[in-house]
């Protein structure tokens, strides 16, 4: 088979950013890319290349006379790493004060923040710094730059309202729409009326600027109407920074894929046997296929032998090591060929130097939410037109390049959505209320959002916040519990189980278990040794299920003296438990200014178990067939779920679970799942299961 068999060019127009129209500055300009790559020239060069360079006075006088300023630019044109570097520069943060940069992503928060360091030359953590969750790597007195994910910007105004320190606040990536970035701008819409000298710059990778203009703009609206008088300036600022990027010619598939894994995996065959050097970048969806395809592409790099000799294959997920980080970044060396297997973090977040081939698999891993099931889950989704298009042109940067797609041309032009939808739109809105409520939100259906989320969605939620016992009935925050839950800062339910570990006397176990579930998993994964990874989960395995098991782990680990060698004969990810310890030691910190010290309660599982009932109570479970492995269903909702085969509970099958989290693939699959007495779930929360209570099916 050759390439030319299996693909068919495409007709799209390669030319990713389309002209914008009316009341838009455009300025443009064109790479000027330098063919000895980079890691030849110094870094200042390096700076002076980036097409944002030539703005830097156009950014810097719209920041000055405009409150809010757009800037759209193809991603790798110097956005992030440089203007708050500009802005630094023409004193922004003097007199103490702080620029601040959001990412919707811990992994490119990290990224970006140590390449600016780099380039300016100071210690990460000092003049540049970064905020994660569980990780602080910045310092009140001396950092001026700081990057910090838009959840914890949204933490730190529940401290600082008005967020006084930062004299800029760049929410960069909004294309993305994520949920705590459209909360972001939405508060941020009210901030700028109370502190007019604040200055924000909302950055984007596409052409989304005309309905984000529109959201900031629509204040001015209503002020019109209101007769206040209009502040020069008020009117949002768009600019767009052309970074052309070359041509990338498109491929699709003739008919479309069964299995995205293997036809992703054999096109990087085929590209490593016909085309020229250069870096190849693939977009999957998760950790399990991005595992997948790298075991795969290394047999059948084995089994070739020459044919995939010189492949450097990385993959590229949130939870990488800071070792695994710098190896994706770091310059492919003479003869080889990079291998980047990616989630869609690579598609606009981060800008790998190298690539000319893009792999794109029409998928990511996206969060459904359906308010009438009361079903949130993480689904392969396909992607949007928009992010085909951002995808592709990743392989652009370096010279004209090839954009594999695994779906057919017919298939990108009829059937893909434009855009996707914003995630405050199919998302559980949980979380949002709680924080809106701590900020003093109270009327949320109200707020002013750049995009609204469902009212059903936010019944929901408000309905499992009054049965967490966080709202009270004039759905305001109880005190304590409500003001506790959103002083912590893990999903509501895990902060109400440990709020409820207090009472039951078993807070030293709970927050293990805590920080276990803040981690995606604490198993290595087992790269074709599925059976000796199940042989040792069943060293761990408790009859209670994953929960429990957790803390059979984590006594092991500790009484190895946290080994890695242990870890490592346990078929259990050293990283993941050496991580689990640090969140521990901040949730201990956290509970310990709650008032509550951490008590074991030894062997009473029971206990455990309630406490963790307290807070998920509403991912009830009940068994209901024994086909397929056990079928259940979600007792409020009814709908079908199945055991996760990672679980220790697989094939085990008790009566009544609940579980953490779940995840779509063929079926809809519980994770982390512990068994429960039916009993429990009216005694934690009557109201939740009020219409059941006399309902014998869960008696
Ligand atoms: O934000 P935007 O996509 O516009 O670009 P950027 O992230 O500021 O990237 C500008 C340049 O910095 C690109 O050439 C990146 O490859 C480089 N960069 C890097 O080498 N290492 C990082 N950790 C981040 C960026
Ligand atoms: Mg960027």
């Amino acid at each position: 088979m050759t390439l030319s068999h299996f693909w068919k060019p495409g007709t799209e127009k390669p030319r990713l950013l389309e002209d914008e129209d009316g009341g838009v500055i455009f300025l443009s300009s064109s790479y000027s890319s330098s063919s000895s790559g980079y890691g030849y020239v110094s870094i200042e060069k390096q700076r002076q290349r980036l097409p944002v360079y030539k703005y830097r006075t156009a950014i810097l006088y719209l920041v000055e006379s405009h409150a809010t300023t757009i800037v759209v630019g193809e991603t790798g044109s110097g956005k992030t790493t440089q203007i708050p570097q500009f802005l630094k520069e023409a004193g922004w943060a003097d007199g103490g004060r702080v620029i601040a940069c959001t990412q919707p992503r811990r992994l490119a928060v990290q990224a970006v923040a140590s390449r600016v360091a780099e380039e300016m030359g100071v210690k990460l953590g000092e003049e540049v710094g970064y905020t994660i969750r569980f990780e602080d790597i910045s310092n009140p007195d001396l950092t001026r730059i700081k990057f910090l994910t838009d959840g914890v910007l949204l933490r730190e105004m529940m401290d600082d309202p008005l967020l006084t320190k930062y004299s800029v606040i760049m929410v960069d990536e909004a294309h993305e729409r994520s949920i705590s970035t459209d909360i972001v701008l939405g508060l941020l819409k009210k901030i700028q009326k109370r502190r007019p000298e604040l200055r924000l710059i909302i950055s984007s990778a596409t052409i989304e600027a005309k309905s984000m203009s529109n959201f900031f703009l629509s204040s001015k609206r209503r002020q019109a109407l209101e007769g206040e008088e209009l502040r020069p300036g008020l009117e949002p600022a768009i600019l767009s920074v052309e970074g052309r990027g070359f041509n990338v010619q498109i491929h699709y598939v003739e008919d479309p894929v069964r299995d995205y894994v293997q036809a992703a995996v054999s096109t990087v065959l085929l590209i490593n046997d016909k085309e020229p050097p250069g870096d190849i970048l693939v977009f999957l969806t998760g950790q399990d296929d991005i595992d997948a395809a790298i075991k795969l592409l290394t047999e059948e790099a084995r089994s070739n032998g020459k044919n995939s000799s010189g492949l450097i294959i990385l993959p590229l997920y949130s939870g990488l090591t800071r070792a695994e980080q710098d190896l994706i970044f770091s310059p492919t060396p003479k003869g080889k060929r990079k291998v980047v297997i990616s989630t869609n973090i690579a598609e606009t977040s981060l800008t790998l130097e190298g690539i000319v081939y893009v792999v794109d698999s029409g998928f990511s891993k996206q969060r459904f939410y359906n308010p009438i099931s009361d079903i949130e889950n993480l689904v392969v989704a396909p992607i949007s037109k928009a992010s085909a298009r951002q995808r592709a042109g990743r392989a652009g940067r370096l010279r004209p390049g090839k954009c594999y797609r695994l779906y057919t041309e017919e298939y990108f032009l009829n059937e893909m959505s434009i855009q996707g939808i914003p995630e405050i739109q199919r998302s559980n809105l949980v979380s949002c209320v709680i924080q809106l409520k701590a900020l003093g939100i109270d009327n949320i259906l109200g707020f002013d959002w750049p995009a609204s989320p469902s009212p059903e969605s936010m019944i929901r939620a408000l309905e499992v916040l009054y049965s967490l016992g966080v709202l009270d009935d004039d759905a305001k925050l109880t005190s304590p519990v409500g003001f506790q839950v959103a002083e912590i800062p893990l999903e509501p339910m895990i902060a109400k189980m440990i709020l409820s570990s207090n009472e039951l006397g078993c807070s030293d176990e709970i927050i293990t278990i805590a920080a276990v579930l803040s981690i995606q998993s604490i198993w290595f994964s087992a790269r074709g040794a599925q059976k000796e990874l199940d042989e040792a989960k069943l060293r761990f395995a408790a009859a209670e299920g994953d929960h429990v098991t957790f803390l059979n782990i984590y006594k092991g680990f500790l009484q190895s003296g946290k080994s890695s060698k242990w870890c490592h004969k346990n078929f259990i990810n050293y990283h993941a438990m050496k991580k689990v310890m640090e969140i521990r030691e901040l949730l201990r910190r956290i509970a310990l200014r709650l008032g509550i010290v951490l008590k074991s309660c030894e062997t009473d599982m029971q206990l455990v178990r309630k406490a963790v009932t307290a807070g998920f109570f509403a991912n009830a479970c009940r068994l209901e067939a024994y086909s397929h492995g056990g079928m259940y269903k979600t007792i409020r909702g009814s709908q079908e779920v199945y055991i996760h085969p990672s679980s220790v509970l697989f094939r085990v099958n008790p009566k009544c679970v609940i579980y953490h989290s779940l995840v779509s693939t063929d079926r809809q699959y519980m994770r982390n799942v512990m068994s429960i007495d039916p009993s429990w779930l009216t005694e934690v929360a009557p109201h939740f299961y009020q219409q059941q209570r006399h309902n014998p099916t869960i008696h």
